[in-house]
Parts: structure tokens; sequence; C-alpha cells
């Protein structure tokens, strides 16, 4: 069996408004996604699931009401409408999916992978006239500045952005480094820049300007040593989590890390500590990955004896120390498939992809750490209706929701991914 009491074997909320056998974080979540893009209220809000209570920035997209006839037809017709399109387009589309897509949209993915895989995907297609994106909006932000200018890259609902890519705007970044700059002195190499791909273009070029580079989960422990190599110090954003799990898989001890809180002056840090770290962590995070706990790795552990533990790296630094293994949705895919028949995993991941490693491998017991189901509330927004609203506009010879990073950002944000790309 797949499932077990610690386990929800579906995501009946997200899929379809069918109650479901685990207890959900939103009842908002058996809403379709459009009643929170028809009304965002006077502040935006990011929609039910783990970054419900994360602030969004007045700044975040908004996705306007799709035409009524896609929010109400049924999901067997949205299926039979997204399938005859997608054939009627043929290879002038390529459709990418990220892991923690629903199942009735992953399936129509030409390609899935984790945020780098796909990024490689992208720079590979270059016969497609339109890459859609199924994941979120830094990823279909990435694929732009990674293919040609005349290809176009549609995200289905523009809604679907990232809470922690939120965390780390232009304008605190800047201050930052102006901060550090005085303190620190200037000059090449004094600090390094390493954004996490799950942030602006803006911030990638940002970094492709100052010698800084770009990472993923899959990467993060061979960029931060590219950039050791070039600099003493290097400044992590937006993910906290990430940036210090990949500094102790360095070796660097705790007091030359260091948390920079952009809401408090000088990042809420000493001149002394700054002088001493050799990471400065921008203090963001991701929703779906710190809901994890070591108390829910203990339970694991106390209900099943002979449970490996796999979380992402994006969880706080206590529980990746008390897991078995860490590592990208890629990697985590890639160990439960290689897993012996009959193992048991308790997988510290979003729902969705734990949910269809639990069907895919029914040799092995594979559950979510968390009893909740709390889906990404941005992967969420995208919904087959988005979907064969973007196909039936592509047929029509019109793109919607199109992703359009400018020439300036888009070529030193390339700077910063190519380097990435070569050192990986
Ligand atoms: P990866 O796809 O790189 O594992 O990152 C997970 C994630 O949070 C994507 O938003
Ligand atoms: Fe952002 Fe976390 Fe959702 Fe990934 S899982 S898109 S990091 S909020």
């Amino acid at each position: 069996m797949a499932s077990d009491n610690l386990a929800p074997a579906t995501l009946a909320p997200v899929e379809s408004g069918a109650t479901s056998t685990a207890e959900s974080c939103s009842s908002e979540l058996t809403w379709d996604p459009w009643a929170f893009d028809a009304d965002t209220g006077p502040t935006p809000s990011y929609g039910p699931g783990a970054s419900q209570w994360d602030e969004a920035p007045a700044t975040t997209p908004v996705q306007a009401e799709i035409p009524a006839d896609y929010r109400r037809a049924d999901p067997a017709e949205l299926q039979e409408r997204i399938g005859a399109a997608r054939s009627t387009l043929g290879t002038s589309v390529v459709v990418l999916g990220h892991h923690y897509q629903r199942d009735d949209v992953i399936r129509w993915a030409d390609f899935t992978g984790d945020s780098f895989k796909l990024s490689r995907q992208a720079a590979t297609r270059t016969g497609a006239d339109a890459i859609v994106f199924c994941g979120v909006h830094f990823m279909a932000e990435t694929a732009d500045i990674l293919t040609a200018p005349a290809q176009q890259v549609v995200l289905p609902n523009l809604a679907a952005g990232c809470s922690m890519a939120d965390m780390a705007t232009d304008a605190d970044v800047s201050v930052c480094w102006d901060q550090l700059d005085r303190l620190l002195g200037g000059g090449p190499g004094a600090v390094i820049p390493v954004t996490y791909m799950n942030s602006a273009a803006s911030l990638k070029a940002f970094c492709g300007r100052r010698g800084g580079i770009v990472c993923t989960s899959s990467n993060a422990r061979a960029v931060l040593e590219w950039a050791f190599a070039r600099g003493s110090r290097v400044l992590f954003f937006p993910d906290e989590h990430l940036g210090r799990n990949t500094g102790v898989k360095l070796g660097l001890p705790d007091d030359r890390m260091v948390v920079w809180d952009p809401a408090l002056p000088l990042g809420g840090a000493s001149e002394a500590s700054l002088r001493q770290a050799a990471l400065i962590l921008w203090k963001g995070w991701c929703s779906v990955h710190t809901r994890f706990t070591v108390e829910q790795i203990e339970r694991a552990r106390r209900e099943h004896p002979e449970v490996s533990v796999i979380v992402h790296p994006e969880c706080r630094r206590e529980v990746v120390e008390a897991a078995d293994a860490d590592g990208s949705t890629e990697r985590i895919i890639e160990t439960i498939g290689r897993a012996a028949p009959g193992s048991t995993w308790a997988v510290g991941t979003e729902i969705n992809l734990v949910n269809r490693l639990a069907r895919a491998h029914p040799d092995k017991r594979v559950f979510c750490l968390d009893p909740v189901i709390c889906p990404c509330s941005t992967m969420y927004r995208i919904h087959p209706a988005y979907l064969a609203w973007v196909f039936e506009r592509l047929v029509e010879g019109e793109v919607v929701n199109r992703i359009r990073v400018d020439e300036e950002t888009r070529n030193d944000a390339l700077v910063a991914l190519e380097r990435m790309l070569a050192v990986t």
C-alpha cells in the first residue's frame, strides 16, 4: 500500500472538490483558482495553500478572469478540449511541467523536471514557437531568458508566482548591497552575489552585472564552491534555508553564517558579525518546505521504524539534519525510484509530487511527512481551465499570458545563468 494514516492518499481538495480523508490547511482549496483571480481584494494574497499567510507585495501579478465557458466546463470537457488543441498545435508548442503541478495539468507536459532540469529543457527546445510553462513565474522568466527572442513563453495563470521569490525585491537587495559595500569595502570579489533560481529576472541580472551567479537546489553546493573560489564572502538570496544547509555541507561554522533581515537596519546584524561572515543569508523562506518539522520526522520513525526520510533543502536546517537525505525534487524522485521494493519513505516536499510518487511506486510505502494536505499556493493556480484557454488561444493564433523579460535584464541575467550552466 502506498498510503497509511500519515498519508493523504489523494489531493482531493485541489483536484476536484471531493472530500478528503486528511485534514487540509485551507477549506478554500475546494474552490477553483479563479475565485481568487476574480477578486484580489484591497490587499493581494497568494490564495489558499502553504503561502496563504505570507504577505504578498502590491506588485504581485494578478490574473484577469478567463472566459466563463472555461470556468463552467467540467473536468472531462476541459481534458478533451486540452487534448484537441494540443494535437492541433503539434510540435509548434512545447509544454514544460514542474513536479509540483497537479496531475490533470502535469499529464500534458512534454517534459517534467525540477527547476534546473526545466531550465535546460527550455534552452534546448529551439524548434518550438511557444513554450507553455506549467510552473511559476520565475521559471517562465528563466525560460524566456534561455530561449531565442522569437520564442514565446506562456504562463497559463499570471498569478502563479512564488512567495519566496517575492521576499527579495530589487530595492531591498540594492540597499543591502550598498550597506555591505560601505561596511566591507567594495571592489571585485569583496562579496559575490548568488541568487537562487526562485527569484525575479531582475535579481538574476543584478548577479550577472556584479560577478555573481544563479543556483538551483540541485547545484547549490557546486555554485557556492564556484563563488568562494572568487571571493571571500557570498550574499545568498532569497532562501535562508537553502543557503544555510549548503553552507553547513561546505563546513562553514555557525558564526560565519549571518542572517540579513531586509526589514531591519543593517539587516539586523552587527557590524562585527558581518565582517566575520563568509555567507550572508537573506531572510526568505518557502512556506511549503518550512512546514516540515523534526517532530514529524520523530513521529514517522516511531510509527515506521524502518522508514527513510528524505526532504528538500528548502527545509529548515534541523529538519535536513534529522532526515536521512535531502535533495532537489528531481533527486527525491531518483532516490525513491532506485529504492528497494518494500522500503518505506517519508518525504518532505510538495504534496502533489509526494502523492504522485506514492502512486508511481505501489511496491513501496511513500507518504508525506506533514499529515496536513497543504499544496504550494501558487503552483495550485495553474488549473486545466487555464491550460485549455492558453492552448485554444494559441490555436487561434493569439498568444495570451506571454512572459517577457526586457532585453537589458535578459542579457545580464543570461550571464549569471550561463555561469551556473557551466558550473554544473
Ligand atoms: P526544485 O524544483 O529546484 O527542486 O525547487 C523546488 C521549488 O521550490 C520550486 O519552486
Ligand atoms: Fe515558491 Fe515554495 Fe511554491 Fe516553490 S514550493 S514555488 S519555493 S512557494
